[in-house]
């Protein structure tokens, strides 16, 4: 087989077989086949794309080209949950608390943040003392023993994936549907789980920011998922407006709390417990999603959710009394409020202008080995259809130095419209592909 042979097949629109992708994938993996012919077969992808069938086989020898998780002790209901990445998206930190306080185990791996989205990871090392590397005999004895852990991947875990990564972050070739696709997949696969819950964000602040490009990329992943024998559902959400309140690391700890404790806002709730009640349906625990979101429910008004998340915490070496009295975790030196300078009602509120106003305190990274602010952030007083007075408190920017909280705020200003006129809510779920 020659690697020049199988770059011209895909240009020309040629499906691979699995022989083929193993002998490209692990090629470049052993360094017989060189970074420009990879990029070029990448660069073919993106034009040509892949059938399921390839995108399948593809994930496969990704998931298999370093560890996989074996959570087969664990029972036979494990239930992931994987977000296309959004602004202010921290449903994991609520989900898998709540999950495990209705009894389903739960194995999370998470990743840190890159480019305007936020990682989990991040967020939960905003928590002084914060163990998220685990070894995989602790994260699964933690599992066993307490229902749930959160950790990030491994050294050794799809490292097939991570070479492709940064291969196609230089050569513009991210933006393709079937390498999107088996990239999610292929950790989701090692990570071991039987039941996979997708949030493919859709809107300005996501990856996909056109409906019928959410659905292809949902769609790819859920017949990827089919043909290794997982379970999965994949949920359409909007990120035209960031979820929830808070934007940043701590501060969006803090909304999580809040809302574990059934005191957060409302967009966020609802979508915590839609995915939540789609890992239940597909458990078998459940009949259908409003009996599983009834059900959920209970555990954050109960304090169960709240109490399991404390358990996680100290499990994991963090410091409780941040949890205990999460407003220390994004306290900054200074504040800054803007304010409405007209009244109307909310129009838009462009996500992603709002995740550059929040990278503007230092809450991402632009390199992987970037520090970044734990406590600054960005805390939204209005959202799309709330009416707003001249002079009303928009949002609240908490800013380490006054530079970079006056950028934000300007940046900020940007991502709010306002009209004379009421507006309609934007629909949260925009669909299910099951
Ligand atoms: N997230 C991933 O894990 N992989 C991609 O290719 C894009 C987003």
């Amino acid at each position: 087989m020659k690697i020049t042979d199988l770059i011209a097949d895909k240009k020309s629109g040629k499906a691979h077989t699995e022989e083929e992708i193993n002998f490209i994938i692990n090629g470049m993996l052993d360094g017989r086949i060189a970074d420009y012919q990879v990029s070029a077969w990448l660069m073919s992808v993106c034009f040509q794309g892949m059938t399921f069938d390839e995108s399948a086989r593809l994930t496969q020898v990704m998931a298999k080209s370093g560890d996989i998780l074996d959570l087969s002790t664990l029972g036979n209901c494990i239930v992931d949950k994987h977000s296309t990445g959004g602004v202010g998206d921290k449903t994991t930190l609520i989900l898998v608390p709540l999950l495990a306080a209705a009894g389903i185990p739960i194995a999370k791996f998470s990743g840190a943040g890159l480019g305007f989205t936020g990682g989990t990871i991040d967020k939960l090392k905003a928590i002084p003392g914060f163990k998220t590397s685990l070894r995989m005999e602790e994260f699964i004895g933690q599992v066993k023993e307490i229902g749930a852990a959160i950790a990030c991947q491994s050294e050794n875990f799809t490292p097939a994936d991570k070479k492709l990564y940064e291969l196609r972050d230089v050569t513009a070739t991210v933006n393709s549907i079937p390498l999107i696709a088996s990239s999610v997949m292929s950790k989701k696969i090692a990570a071991g789980a039987n039941i996979i819950v997708l949030d493919v964000k859709c809107g300005s602040g996501a990856f996909m920011q056109t409906l019928k490009e959410a659905k292809e990329l949902a769609e790819t992943m859920v017949e990827i998922g089919k043909r290794s024998d997982k379970i999965l559902s994949a949920i359409i959400s909007s990120m035209d407006q960031p979820l929830g309140n808070a934007i940043g690391n701590g501060i969006e700890v803090f909304e999580s709390i809040q809302t574990l404790k059934n005191e957060g806002p409302k967009d966020l709730k609802e979508l915590c417990l839609y995915l939540g009640a789609s890992g239940l349906v597909k458990a078998n625990k459940i009949k259908n999603i409003d009996e599983g979101k009834k059900r959920l429910n209970k555990f954050l008004e109960n304090g169960r959710a709240y109490e399991k998340f404390l358990e996680i915490v100290k499990y994991q070496g963090g410091n409780t009394e941040f949890v205990e009295n999460p407003a220390r975790l994004c306290e900054t030196e200074f504040a800054f409020p803007l304010e409405a300078e007209d009244s109307g009602y909310v129009e838009r509120l462009d996500a992603f202008t709002a995740a550059k106003a929040s990278k503007l305190l230092g809450t991402g990274r632009d390199k992987k080995d970037d520090l970044i602010n734990y406590n600054a952030g960005i805390f939204l007083n209005k959202k799309i259809g709330d009416k707003v007075y001249k002079g009303d408190l928009l949002a609240k920017i908490y800013a380490n130095s006054v530079e970079e909280g006056r950028k934000s705020r300007e940046m900020l200003a940007g991502a709010f419209c306002l009209s004379k006129e009421p507006v309609n809510l934007p629909e949260l779920i925009i669909d299910i592909i099951d």
